[in-house]
């Protein structure tokens, strides 16, 4: 948004792009302050494209940079979240709903009847994040991940072929457009003098946003 003759304080523009080759680098750096613990080595996001067709990873760019990224696997009519993350700067702004929603429509593009993933048993946004995307709990791995050894749930998603599910996805989309459109409104009660978004993370949102950090616009791109 403009302050009106200060500098230019319009909320960053994310688009989401296929993750290439050439951002590993740049994708693995993130993974670091992404997850605490057991974060992903760039050779296993190496294999994970090298995996090729079966494998759908999203990145999701401001200014050219990476502040998230997403993958999925798809084998016949099973899909599998590989893995999720938003800049820790970044979160409760929707990005990791959206990341999600593209993953499950690109899933059910491919003919999967569900969706599964692993998620620490203590993760309680990511938890909360996939139980409004349909997740349920349908079991747990311990000592799942490595080299911590913490405890997973496993949660699936079913069914996610059908035209109800679709239009869920649809909805929180829309839900999310309407919250960014919101927040990217001048004059918000919590935008204080001169312009500066204070907290513009989005009204009732899961994770607190980062003060000074302004709400996201947001599009898709073909990278
Ligand atoms: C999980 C993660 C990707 C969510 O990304 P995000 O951009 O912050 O998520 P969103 O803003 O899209 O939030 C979507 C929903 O998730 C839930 N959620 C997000 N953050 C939450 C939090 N801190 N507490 C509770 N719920 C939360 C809410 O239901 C939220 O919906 P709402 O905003 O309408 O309330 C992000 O927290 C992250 O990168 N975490 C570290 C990596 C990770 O744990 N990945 C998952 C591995 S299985």
């Amino acid at each position: 948004m403009s302050s009106g003759g200060g500098p230019d304080q319009r909320p960053p523009a994310v688009t989401l792009v296929p993750l290439r080759w050439w951002q590993l680098v740049e994708a693995a750096e993130l993974e670091r302050d992404v997850f605490d613990v057991d974060p992903w080595t760039p050779e296993m996001f190496w294999s994970e494209l090298a995996a090729g067709p079966s494998r759908y990873y999203l990145a999701a760019l401001v200014a050219g940079r990476i502040v998230g990224y997403a993958g999925l696997a798809v084998t016949d009519d099973e899909a599998y979240i590989q893995t999720v993350g938003v800049h820790p700067d970044l979160r409760g702004r929707g990005l990791g709903a959206r990341l999600m929603i593209a993953l499950l429509r690109e899933a059910r593009r491919r003919g999967a009847r569900s969706c599964g993933l692993e998620v620490r048993t203590d993760n309680h946004a990511a938890r909360a994040l996939y139980a409004r995307l349909g997740f349920v709990d349908i079991g747990m791995r311990r000592g799942y991940y490595q080299p911590s050894g913490g405890d997973a749930y496993v949660m699936r998603a079913r069914p996610i072929d059908t035209v109800g599910y679709g239009a869920q996805l649809d909805a929180a989309w829309s839900a999310l457009d309407e919250r960014d459109a919101a927040d990217a409104e001048p004059g918000r009660p919590d935008t204080p003098p001169g312009g500066t978004a204070a907290s513009d993370g989005p009204a009732g949102g899961g994770g607190a946003a980062a003060p000074g950090v302004p709400a996201s616009t947001f599009r898709e791109g073909t990278g």
